[in-house]
């Protein structure tokens, strides 16, 4: 009889799957949760250095509720996206006075930041409970392997990806079956550069058998993002730079961010730094960033470069900072 995908996918990952990550074989509900977090959009080399400084200074969820929003942020800050530290502050402190954490699926989801897949990632690696995830490497996986056609999003296409996952779960080795699924997305199985001959795969699966690797999973025709435009005011005055707190809402809430130039404000001497796009979910930033040294004070913050790169500054801050040190170190 021919293998099971499970069987195949668990043989793989034990002999050629990812085991020395440092979240691995914890069982800790809470450190599985933070690098599941940490880890959505984001790629795991990206991840690690950010989690261990993370668990390091918030190492039971008891200490990230008692933490500032301010300076989760801060060890955030680079991460991008950072509802997910918004969220994760926020769900820490309705754990830390539930008094345990969640341990089954309708509990986890039922905190804020934690969907369908994550939570079931987070039952699978501490609880050993036999759930399905299903984020966007496991939907190329399994649009692969089956030949799924649609496009990933569409609600009946969705459903038909849970069936799918589902119906899969192995009985036994579930931790090792959801962390083969996980790398054999994020490496060999890669959106475009597939590994096919190196894949254990390679003899079941319908996409490579067919030719059609490259037309699975199917792209939805994408509008292109509208593309807004700001300057940065960079101010500069004996040695420190000035910053405003951005709102509660929108964009890099409660971060620490340059004010943004209106036109009438440039009068003094300034040094145009060069600019660069940044792309959010829904639309791109242009930005452009002007340096101005000036005398004149101002109600925000003053601080210098090493302040203000270990503050909560969203990306293209610290782009642009980093940018004015490489100019005059
Ligand atoms: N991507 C999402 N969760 C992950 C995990 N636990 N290990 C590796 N990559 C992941």
């Amino acid at each position: 009889m021919k293998k099971a995908f499970s069987e195949i996918l668990v043989e793989w990952q034990k002999s050629s799957g990812r085991h020395d990550l440092p979240w691995q074989g914890k069982r800790d509900p809470y450190a599985v949760w933070v690098s599941e977090i940490m880890l959505q959009q984001t790629q795991v080399s990206t991840v690690i250095p950010y989690y261990q400084r993370f668990i390091a200074r918030f190492p039971d969820v008891d200490s990230l509720a008692r933490a500032s929003l301010d300076e989760v942020l801060s060890l955030w800050s680079g991460l991008g996206y950072y509802a997910r530290a918004r969220n994760l502050h926020k769900a820490a402190t309705i754990v830390s006075s539930l008094g345990k954490f969640p341990d089954d699926l309708d509990g986890l989801s039922s905190l804020p930041g934690i969907g369908r897949s994550t939570a079931a990632a987070i039952s699978v690696f501490s609880f050993s409970k036999r759930e399905a995830i299903l984020d966007g490497n496991v939907k190329r996986v399994l649009s692969r392997v089956f030949a799924m056609e649609g496009y990933p999003g569409e609600k009946r296409i969705e459903a038909l990806f849970w069936e799918k996952a589902e119906a899969l779960l192995p009985l036994i080795e579930i931790e090792s079956y959801t962390q083969g699924l996980m790398d054999l997305g994020a490496s060999l199985c890669s959106r475009t550069n597939p590994q096919c001959p190196e894949c254990p795969m390679k003899d079941c699966c319908e996409a490579h058998l067919s030719g059609r690797i490259h037309e699975l999973p199917q792209a939805k025709p994408k509008k292109p993002l509208p593309l807004r435009e700001t300057d940065f005011l960079v101010l500069k005055k004996g040695g420190k730079f000035y910053f405003e707190r951005r709102p509660e809402k929108g964009v890099w809430a409660e971060m620490l961010c340059f004010p943004e130039r209106k036109e009438e404000e440039i009068s003094e001497d300034f040094v145009e730094l060069p600019g660069f796009i940044h792309v959010f979910t829904h639309f791109r930033l242009k930005i452009g960033a002007c340096l101005i040294e000036t005398e004149k004070d101002r109600a925000g913050l003053w601080l210098s470069m090493e302040e203000a790169l270990s503050s909560s500054i969203p990306n293209p801050v610290r782009r642009i900072l980093e940018g004015i040190r490489r100019l005059s170190p």
